[in-house]
C-alpha cells in the first residue's frame, strides 16, 4: 500500500476547473502532481505554480499549464507534503530543500492542503531536523549565530557536496529535538541576518490528508481555518 500515493490521489479530488494551483515538492507531492496531470489530460482547465525546479520539470512533462512567479496574482489551492505535523497544525517542511518557494506559494494560497503518510503525524514536532535556507555569503556567521542559540545547525550535504537550493542558497538543518519551544525558535530565526526563510509552517493548512498503512485515507480538518 503506497500511503503517499493514497494521499496524493485524494488531494487531487479537491482540484476544480479554473483553479490556480500551487504544486508542492517531494515524494508525496509527486503523486499529487501525477494525478493533476491526469485531470488536465481529461480536459480540466487549470494553471499551476510549481514550488521547485523538480516539480516544474514533472508538471511540464505532464502538460500542466504553468505560470511563473511573476505572472502569479493569486493561488486558489496549494497542495504540498510535510516532514512532521502536530495536532495544532504546526508543521516542519523543507526536507527536500524547497521550503522558500513552498512558503511563498502557500502564503499566497486561499486554501492549503498538506498531504502525507501517517508517519508524519507526531505529538510534538522537532525529531525531524528543521531546515533553514541561508545565503552562501555569511553562512559561516549565520551558522555560528544559530549554534550560539543552541540550535545545533548542520550544513546540508548531498552527494558529498554542500547542498545548494533552487535559489542558490545553502540549507542549515537544525537539530532541536521534539518539544522545542516553537515560538522562541520562530522568533529568533525570523529576521536573522543571512536567513532567507525557515521550515516552520505554523497553522497554515485547512486540512491534512493522511494515507494510512491500512489503506484508509484520513482527512483532518483544521477548526481554526
Ligand atoms: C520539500 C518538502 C516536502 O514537502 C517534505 O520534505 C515532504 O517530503 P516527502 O513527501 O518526500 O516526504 O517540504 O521541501
Amino acid at each position: 500500500m503506497d500511503m503517499k500515493k493514497l494521499a496524493g490521489d485524494k488531494a487531487a479530488e479537491y482540484v476544480k476547473d479554473g483553479m490556480v494551483l500551487g504544486l508542492g515538492t517531494g515524494s508525496t507531492a509527486y503523486h499529487m502532481v501525477n494525478a493533476v496531470g491526469e485531470l488536465v489530460k481529461n480536459g480540466m482547465k487549470i494553471q499551476a505554480i510549481p514550488t521547485s525546479k523538480a516539480t516544474e520539470a514533472q508538471a511540464r512533462e505532464l502538460g500542466i499549464p504553468l505560470l511563473t512567479i511573476d505572472e502569479l496574482d493569486h493561488v486558489d489551492l496549494a497542495i504540498d507534503g510535510v516532514d512532521e505535523i502536530d495536532p495544532q497544525f504546526n508543521a516542519i517542511k523543507g526536507g527536500g530543500g524547497a521550503l522558500y518557494r513552498e512558503k511563498v506559494v502557500a502564503s499566497m494560497a486561499k486554501e492549503v492542503i498538506w498531504i502525507m503518510d501517517e508517519s508524519k503525524l507526531v505529538d510534538k514536532i522537532g525529531a525531524f531536523h528543521l531546515p533553514v535556507e541561508i545565503a552562501q555569503y555569511g553562512s559561516k556567521q549565520a551558522m555560528e549565530k544559530m549554534a550560539a542559540y543552541g540550535f545545533n545547525p548542520v550544513l546540508r550535504v548531498k552527494d558529498g557536496k554542500t547542498f545548494v537550493t533552487d535559489n542558490g542558497n545553502y540549507i542549515a538543518d537544525l537539530h532541536l529535538g521534539a518539544g522545542f519551544d516553537i515560538q522562541d525558535v520562530y522568533g529568533k530565526l525570523t529576521g536573522m541576518l543571512g536567513v532567507l526563510e525557515h521550515g516552520l509552517f505554523l497553522n497554515m493548512c485547512k486540512r491534512m490528508i493522511v494515507g494510512c498503512a491500512s489503506g484508509e485515507v484520513k482527512i483532518i480538518e483544521n477548526p481554526a481555518k
